[in-house]
């Protein structure tokens, strides 16, 4: 099997800043009260024109141009979110269209936050087998839209973003060094939108129920949270062969201060080694880790030879984790 690593990254935020104070006029909740127990301080909120499919164009461009291909190298656009364009097509077909990735195969993941762990991890076997060379994947999500502004327990979590990242085949050792993925169905209420689908096609009862909007049991995600993004760390580490001293960066999923202070604490990483955009951003679901990674690698704050850990969690329940040798 070939080694996979990381060919360039790219990102790209909507303009308009929403900060806490404006969620004051919006719902009964305090800046401080939003600061102290999740440490986001501002978001980012999509233009009305803007879907998650320009927000992933965007940033899959700019990973592109910092790879140095050109879109019709591409074999494969893979696009993880939670908040699609539409049903149908695949929000992965309309990127690769708008790039002009024409010879691409392209589908969506929808792991909820763990969509772009998730498209790594299977955009990595393609390039492992050599039945591909060049895949983007991008994360990306308008949560703005599907969540709901009359509900304090989640509007003032979530922001809208997009990250992306060109895998390749790598030598010496580098890339990617181990992939750790889960899932407990079990956890599936703990975080959902019960209406709209299948299950709970939409109709003017569900619409009333506002049960087309995000429902979230923020105890029950922040317990599973706390534990899952050691314990996948761990299992990352464990698999690659690495210590906990190995890794030189911590890239967590961004939900909440508090988790990733847990986290940080039980691997022993000092915090100066730790990408946190969440005060920034708030939570971006599956764009959160790609934005992460491609701001700390053009600020330089990771550099070639570090050993990066990437940990994401979110609903499914989900979780996957990544050891990254840069
Ligand atoms: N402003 C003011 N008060 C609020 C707000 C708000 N925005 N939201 C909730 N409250 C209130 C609650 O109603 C509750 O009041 P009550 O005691 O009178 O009922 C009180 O604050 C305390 O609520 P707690 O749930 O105890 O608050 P907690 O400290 O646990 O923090 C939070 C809540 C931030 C949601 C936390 O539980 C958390 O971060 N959970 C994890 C969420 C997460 O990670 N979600 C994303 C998963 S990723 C994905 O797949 C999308």
């Amino acid at each position: 099997l070939r080694s996979v690593g990381f060919w360039g990254t790219g990102s790209y935020l909507p303009e308009r800043i929403m900060t806490n104070k404006e969620l004051e006029s919006i719902v009964d909740t305090s800046d401080e009260w939003i600061r102290t127990r999740t440490g986001i301080h501002e978001r980012r909120i999509a233009a009305d024109h803007e879907a998650t499919s320009d927000l992933a164009f965007k940033a899959g461009e700019k990973a592109l141009e910092h790879a140095g291909l050109s879109a019709e190298e591409i074999d494969l656009v893979i696009v993880g979110s939670c908040a699609f364009d539409m049903y149908l097509p695949a929000t992965a077909c309309l990127v690769a269209e708008r790039l002009g990735a024409k010879k691409a195969a392209a589908f969506d993941v929808e792991t909820a936050c763990t969509s772009f762990i998730y498209g790594c991890a299977i955009g990595a076997q393609f390039i492992a087998t050599g039945f591909y060379n060049k895949v983007l994947v991008i994360g990306a999500e308008v949560m703005s839209r599907i969540i709901d502004f009359q509900d304090r327990n989640t509007c003032v979590l979530f922001g809208d973003g997009a990250g992306a990242a060109v895998l390749g085949p790598v030598e010496n050792g580098k890339g990617i060094r181990s992939i750790y993925l889960g899932a407990d169905g079990s956890g599936g209420p703990s975080l959902l939108v019960p209406a709209g689908g299948t299950r709970l096609p939409h109709s003017l009862s569900t619409l009333e129920k506002r049960e087309h909007f995000v429902r979230m049991n923020g105890s029950e995600v922040y317990k599973f949270a706390v534990k899952v993004m050691g314990d996948a760390a761990l299992e990352a580490l464990d698999r690659a062969g690495w210590k906990r001293e190995d890794i030189d960066f911590f890239i967590p999923h961004q939900a909440n201060q508090r988790i990733i202070d847990s986290s940080v604490k039980k691997l022993k990483i000092p915090m100066e080694r730790v990408e946190v955009n969440l005060n920034r951003y708030g939570n971006m679901s599956a764009a959160s880790i790609p934005v992460a990674l491609d701001e700390a690698v053009r600020a330089g704050r990771i550099r070639e030879g570090d050993r990066l850990m990437l940990v994401g969690f979110g609903a499914g329940l989900t979780w996957g984790s990544l050891a990254v040798h840069w």
